[in-house]
């Protein structure tokens, strides 16, 4: 592996969590666990249907009871704790498994299902079991609490600190993601144009591909651990 390379940002989608158990966005049915995601996944479905919103998530929550982190979750936390140079791991994913797998340098871009947001006062809060809508904030006190989910048309969290990373990055990894949505496919031209080294480890080529100068394709939890090896060997 290139000595060169000291800035590593890692980006990861729901490919990387599919071993693990957890259904990923684009399936070929187009569904996303049944649900249209304008069904469950835009501030217009929270407002129409708060109560299906609220079972959708509280499903997904429920479920990441009974998974646990892959091969590509720990070899990513592995190269977290041992790299010494700057690392960050933006994820898409809203589930928990990089930091149960014991990643420490991680931003939930698209939020996170264990926590819940007040759409009032916006004060986020660690949230384990089910979300009835009309929950009440502890901070404001109203009956305000949603999933702390960042839906299609609101922005994506730290989008700052992810382009500070990006613009210093050395290499750019994207890992199990479909490149369908946006700004996160685009982090590959940001790195790319900084003179970073790209690299793509998916199942099937994204549909960003072509941005990256290699792609490796595979499942998450074999190629992940390999690259890991290489940039620490
Ligand atoms: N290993 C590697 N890649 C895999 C694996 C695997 N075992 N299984 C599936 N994949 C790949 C698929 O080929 C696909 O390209 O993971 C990708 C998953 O794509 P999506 O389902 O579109 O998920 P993602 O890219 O994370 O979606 C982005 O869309 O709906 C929104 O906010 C939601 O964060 C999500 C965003």
């Amino acid at each position: 592996m290139n000595p060169d390379i000291r800035n590593i940002v890692i980006l990861t989608g729901a490919g990387i969590s599919a071993e693990s158990g957890l259904a990923t966005f684009r399936g070929p049915d187009g569904l996303w666990e049944g649900h249209r995601v304008e069904d469950v996944c835009t501030p217009e479905a929270l407002s129409r249907d708060p109560l299906l919103v609220h079972r959708f998530y509280d499903e997904r929550r429920a479920k990441l009871t009974e998974v646990v982190p892959n091969p590509a979750h720990e070899a990513l936390a592995m190269l977290d704790h041992a790299w010494p140079g700057d690392l960050l791991i933006v994820t898409q994913n809203v589930d928990d498994l990089h930091e149960r797998a014991g990643a420490r340098r991680l931003i939930h871009m698209h939020g996170e299902l264990r926590s819940a947001l007040c759409a009032a006062c916006g004060k986020a809060m660690p949230w384990e079991k089910a979300l009835p809508s009309g929950s009440i904030c502890d901070g404001c006190g109203k009956a305000a609490l949603r999933p702390d989910i960042v839906f299609f048309g609101e922005m994506p969290y730290q989008m700052d600190a992810i382009d500070t990373a990006l613009r210093r990055a050395d290499m750019f990894v994207s890992i199990g993601t479909s490149g369908a949505v946006y700004p996160a496919a685009g982090f590959v031209q940001t790195a790319a144009h900084v003179g970073a080294r790209t690299l793509e480890l998916n199942l099937d080529p994204s549909a960003g591909s072509i941005y990256f100068e290699e792609t490796r394709l595979g499942a998450a939890s074999l190629l992940v651990p390999e690259m890991v090896r290489d940039l620490l060997a």
